[in-house]
């Protein structure tokens, strides 16, 4: 600790760690590394590794050993007697594990490029028990808790902990001036003479809710703020940081000048609850942070798929409070902010008066406002965060579209798909692309068959091409066959968390395709020189999810076109011009 820094709240442990290496040790160790194994980093990992290497997660020198993740897992504190509350392991293969001896080897961790960041000196390699572990940190064995779902269906299952020596931080081009070591903030805060400082920690966009919550717990404990939201690993469904943090920079101006600071920190969530909140207020007072602010459900993982929550709304401020003396940081603790209609203002919810009328918007209720371009008003948020928003998340018309077509062969998907395409490029707005079976088939499945195996490739090519289109706020008209069930399901998944899907049934029964048999390939099925033939040699699933089921039989390719652009319309995909606005 420097002079400068001499007041500013000691790390956890007394001591603020860095693992990174002086250069000649970091060359000495980069030289070493092509004798040992390498692990490539998951994208978890690398967030942890970042704050294990610049004292983030003081006092931790490296991945956990055995006796520090059954000591923190059983009871919440270190083998040295210091509470911490998440396991903090590095999660491999069997096989990797079973390369390893602990106590000699050492493994280079590397970033997904293939960058050095580490070294490891392995000290135990086990085989742990994640249901037991989840039942301890996350009090549940449930998978719909994201933190249990990620350790027990994503996360590798043997373990390696071991001390650390830091070849370099991972790098990061976004946001740089914005993402600060605990070095780098304490020496911040000294250099502005903070010492007393609250941070809210976030994963959400922030409102005039959460502006008002964070200036009145300032004042109240007397510090100066610290805006902190987490740009690491955050719960899936969130919104993404980059809008996030461009909509912090916005807020950061409606704080009197001086008082307020944006950094962000490179955490990956466990969505732990109460555990997670300690944790929190760790990873904070290693950053120099004094105060933290623990709201209604903080680091909330849900639901049950029963609708019971996994923790109490107010469970995690019971639990920091217990332990806020061995923390060593001081709780500010809030409820839930309400909007006053009558006087114009916010206030925490055990503060209203009965009858009074309070107004909130969910988030779900935004996400619906922005997906219709409805008016989102300014009581809620400010016009500037608004404008942010409404650029990442356009209304519906502006928003990238999927529409997939089933149905066999010559029932008039590329028929009806190419009557929409004229459609869409003669309203213009949006960029259209089509993706016909037999084009898919000549450029991107060239080598492909019609083997299940085979036909499944082409789909999920044609759902990934899809999906990136649809992500750019493109129109894909995709006319395959598709005729199996789970892969179209698995199409839609990958394109609905980037735009919309809209399942087309060209439902043609096949007496009718192989009566008009215009490329002569029915018959061709018939007499055995085309095996595998859809309808005829192999099957067709029937799908009970389209959106939009068409029969060729009464209606013309052009009226056919006219059903999907009522159902885009309805739908909010197409506005009142046809396509776009
Ligand atoms: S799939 O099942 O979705 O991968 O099929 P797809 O890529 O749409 O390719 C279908 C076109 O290939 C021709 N063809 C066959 N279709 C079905 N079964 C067999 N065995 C077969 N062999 C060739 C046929 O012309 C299909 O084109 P469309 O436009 O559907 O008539």
């Amino acid at each position: 600790m420097t002079a400068a820094t001499s007041h500013i709240i000691p790390p956890h442990g007394g001591e603020l760690v860095n693992l990174i290496a002086p250069s000649e040790r970091s060359n000495e160790l980069k030289a070493h590394s092509r004798e040992w194994s390498s692990w490539d980093l998951t994208e978890r990992q690398l967030c942890d590794i970042e704050l294990l290497l610049s004292g983030g997660f003081s006092p931790l020198h490296g991945f956990m050993n055995k006796a520090d993740y059954e000591s923190v897992c059983h009871k919440m504190h270190l083998s040295s007697g210091l509470i911490w509350p998440m396991p903090i392991t590095l999660d491999v293969k069997e096989e990797f594990a079973k390369t390893l001896a602990p106590g000699s080897s050492k493994v280079a961790l590397r970033d997904p490029e293939g960058v050095m960041l580490a070294v490891l000196h392995v000290e135990d390699v086990w085989q742990p028990d994640r249901q037991e572990e989840a039942k301890s940190v996350f009090g549940t064995t449930s998978p719909a808790h994201p933190g249990v779902g990620y350790l027990l269906n994503r996360s590798n299952p043997w373990y390696i902990g071991g001390r650390l020596e830091g070849t370099q931080l991972p790098t990061h081009y976004d946001f740089r001036p914005l993402r600060r070591t605990p070095a780098e903030l304490r020496a911040e805060f000294a250099r502005l003479g903070w010492r007393r400082v609250v941070a809210f920690q976030t994963r959400n966009p922030m409102h005039r809710a959460h502006v008002e919550l964070t200036f009145r717990a300032a004042k109240t404990v007397e510090a100066n703020l610290l805006i902190n939201p987490v740009v690491g690993m955050t719960k899936p469904g969130d919104v993404d940081y980059f809008t996030r943090v461009r909509c912090y920079q916005l807020l950061i101006s409606k704080y009197p000048q001086g008082t307020a600071e944006l950094s962000l920190l490179p955490l990956a969530m466990r969505m732990g609850g109460p555990r997670e909140a300690i944790w929190h207020g760790l990873i904070r007072k290693n950053h120099g942070v004094t105060h933290l602010i623990v709201g209604r459900d903080h680091a909330g993982p849900g639901s049950d798929p029963n609708g019971k929550p996994f923790y109490g709304p107010y469970d995690a401020q019971e639990m920091f409070k217990k332990h806020e003396a061995e923390i060593g940081v001081t709780m500010v603790p809030f409820n839930m902010m309400v909007y006053l209609e009558a006087q114009d203002k916010y206030v925490p919810d055990n503060e209203v008066s009965k009858g009074a009328r309070t107004l909130n918007i969910s988030g779900t209720e935004l996400r619906q406002r922005l997906n219709e371009g409805r008016e989102i008003p300014s009581w809620f948020t400010y016009p500037e965060v608004v404008k942010e928003l409404r650029r990442s998340f356009p209304p519906r018309h502006k928003q990238g579209v999927t529409i997939f077509f089933t149905g066999l062969s010559g029932s008039g998907k590329s028929t009806i798909a190419n009557v929409l395409l004229t459609k869409f490029l003669e309203t213009g707005g949006r960029p259209v692309t089509i993706l016909d079976g037999d084009l898919v088939r000549k450029h991107l499945s060239s080598e492909l068959g019609f083997s299940k195996e085979h036909r499944d490739i082409n789909i999920r090519r044609i759902g990934y091409v899809a999906s990136e289109i649809t992500k750019n706020g493109g129109i894909a008209i995709c006319a395959p066959i598709a005729p199996y069930d789970s892969v179209r399901k698995q199409v839609r998944a990958m394109v609905e968390p980037v735009g919309g899907f809209i399942l087309v049934h060209v439902a043609t029964p096949v007496e009718t395709c192989e009566q008009r048999d215009r490329k002569g390939l029915y018959a061709k099925a018939r007499a055995g020189i085309i095996k595998e033939f859809t309808g005829i040699s192999d099957p067709y699933e029937e799908p009970k999810d389209a959106e939009v089921t068409i029969n060729t039989a009464d209606l013309s390719p052009e009226e056919a076109a006219q059903e999907i652009i009522l159902h885009l319309e309805r739908e909010g995909f197409v506005g009142v011009n046809g396509n776009g606005s």
